[in-house]
């Protein structure tokens, strides 16, 4: 069977393993992921049908391989046998063999039909591979495992027995890996074969979440599952970020260990998700939320969505943010802004804070609190000049309102008066230059009709001959404006602190 090129268009509800009804919503595909599933599944599916395969799905932190996986989880259920795992939420337990074991044949069983009885067997192989554990821990298991029925309860005594017996014996465990493989296989066997030709080879079993969880149990959850990769017809997708795993191997086998090689000694092949820039995500965002932000008292003013794309994307592009977190800033931002009355915002300053608070909760704190210094000359504490450089600088285009805001005339410090060389227009500005500026006006009070030394140097400078401005001296153009907007520290504070509980 060879599948067109999904539609992913649209957002649908997730309904997989786990799920709970409506309860989440899977949006519209804003990656182009779909034709990297639909590569995926012919690979995968003409590959697996003959052998085991297993493959490592990679993508850093808040890529998107969550999304990825359960969206694809929705399509492939149609055609094939497909169990779905979310590591990190069976983290708790103590045997990941164990945990995925279970679960595969739980979720196998249900595909077959519930009313197909457990083989015999297959509970005895199962229980002999309980590792030594607490008797609720077994106990636990056993329920999960769905091993319980009319003939076999856990209530009983010979069920006390059973679990005593359990846990003072592990020798079976190799055997008993080897039969579970072949009753995997029959389970998958079983869903296809009762399925009227609706479901086909190989059953797909994706794994995800192997990030989130503790290096220790990641690494032993990959040691352990490896048993169960050479499953014919069965095809595993293990979705990891691998550079971090990697980290973690090397943290329990010691910092010179290849962790490379070892890692790809598990997988027959690596996939990667590319990730698509800040820029791009952003904008799609703002296409999908269809936001109506005309009446909104920021500045920049958002005079159409570029503007607030081209802020956001600068902040996060300096603080290396996630996809996942770019989002988060992104989600947060609006619900701050959309009902705030009050005095103009500093759009900049308050994707800055909503980002730093991300990044560095120190520093946020600093910085929100009004405790870092401006300058870097304190001897202790951390200035906000070395803390922007901490970060890459960005340049973005901003509109300065460089004449209608400064007014037709400049004086200098000697009170001689020059007209005004700078006209109203798009600027490319420094962010690190604004957040400057803004962070100095929180704490000096600059008049209304004062200009700065600086900026007073510039203009009499190019009333003699006007030139191309650098992107420092460009922000400057926009200093008048920055100390016009909300300077009261506590209002950001308050409203980043609101927004954060929003998750
Ligand atoms: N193809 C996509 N289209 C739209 N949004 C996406 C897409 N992939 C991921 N996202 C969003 O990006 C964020 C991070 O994705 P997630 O799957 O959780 O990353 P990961 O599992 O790699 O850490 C989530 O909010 C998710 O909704
Ligand atoms: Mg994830």
């Amino acid at each position: 069977m060879s599948h067109c090129e999904f539609d992913w268009h649209d957002p649908i509800d997730w309904n997989g393993p786990g799920s709970i009804a409506g309860s989440e919503c899977l949006g519209g595909d804003r990656l182009e992921r779909a034709r990297y599933a639909t590569f995926l599944t012919n690979y995968l599916a003409a590959e697996g049908k003959q052998r085991n395969y297993v493959l490592n799905l990679n993508a850093e932190w808040g890529a998107g391989k969550t999304w990825f996986i359960k969206r694809w989880y929705m399509e492939l259920k149609a055609d094939y046998p497909t169990v779905y795992l979310d590591a990190w939420q069976q983290d708790f337990s103590d045997d990941p063999l164990l945990t995925v074991i279970s679960s595969i044949i739980d979720q196998l069983k249900r595909i077959a039909g519930k009313e197909n009885p457990i083989p015999e067997g297959m509970r005895q192989r199962l229980l002999g591979l309980f590792k030594v554990g607490g008797k609720l821990a077994l106990k636990a298991a056993i329920k999960k495992a769905g091993l319980e029925d009319e003939n076999f309860s856990l209530e009983g005594e010979e069920a006390n027995q059973l679990v005593d017996a359990l846990c003072s014996n592990q020798k079976e465990r190799y055997e008993s890996i080897q039969y579970l493989k072949q009753e995997i296989r029959q389970w998958v066997e079983g869903a296809v074969g009762l399925s009227n030709g609706e479901l086909d080879y190989p059953a797909f079993i994706l794994i995800d979440e192997l990030d989130r969880c503790r290096p220790s149990y990641a690494v032993e959850m990959l040691e352990t599952i490896k048993h169960i990769f050479d499953i014919k017809g069965v095809v595993f997708v293990l979705a990891t970020d691998t550079e971090q795993l990697q980290h973690a191997i090397k943290v329990i086998y010691g910092d010179g260990f290849d962790a490379e090689s070892y890692l790809g000694r598990f997988f027959h092949r690596r996939f990667t998700l590319g990730s698509i820039s800040r820029r791009e995500f952003i904008q799609q965002a703002i296409v999908d939320k269809e936001l109506q932000l005309e009446h909104v008292n920021v500045w920049p003013e958002i005079t159409d969505s570029q503007v607030l794309v081209n802020v956001l994307t600068a902040v996060c592009d300096h603080f290396l943010l996630s996809l996942r977190k770019t989002e988060q800033v992104f989600d947060r931002t609006i619900a701050s802004i959309i009902n705030y009355q009050g005095c103009t915002l500093n759009l900049i300053f308050l994707v800055y804070l909503f980002s730093l608070c991300e990044k560095n909760n120190g520093d946020y704190r600093a910085v929100a609190d009004g405790k870092m210094p401006i300058t870097d000359n304190h001897p202790k504490l951390k200035g906000f000049n070395t803390l922007t450089s901490e970060y890459e600088e960005q340049h973005f285009q901003c509109f300065i309102k460089a004449g209608s805001a400064i007014g037709s005339y400049i004086e200098d410090v000697d009170y001689e008066r020059y007209s005004n060389p700078f006209i109203d227009g798009e600027y490319m500005v420094s962010l690190r230059s604004i957040l400057a500026i803004t962070y100095g006006s929180l704490f000096e009070s600059m008049s209304d009709d004062k200009c700065s030394y600086r900026f007073i140097t510039l203009a009499t400078d190019c009333v003699k001959r006007m030139r191309n401005l650098t992107v420092e001296e460009n922000t400057i153009l926009a200093e008048k404006e920055l100390s016009q907007l909300e300077r009261r520290l506590k209002t950001y504070k308050n409203l980043v602190e609101l927004a954060v509980h929003l998750d």
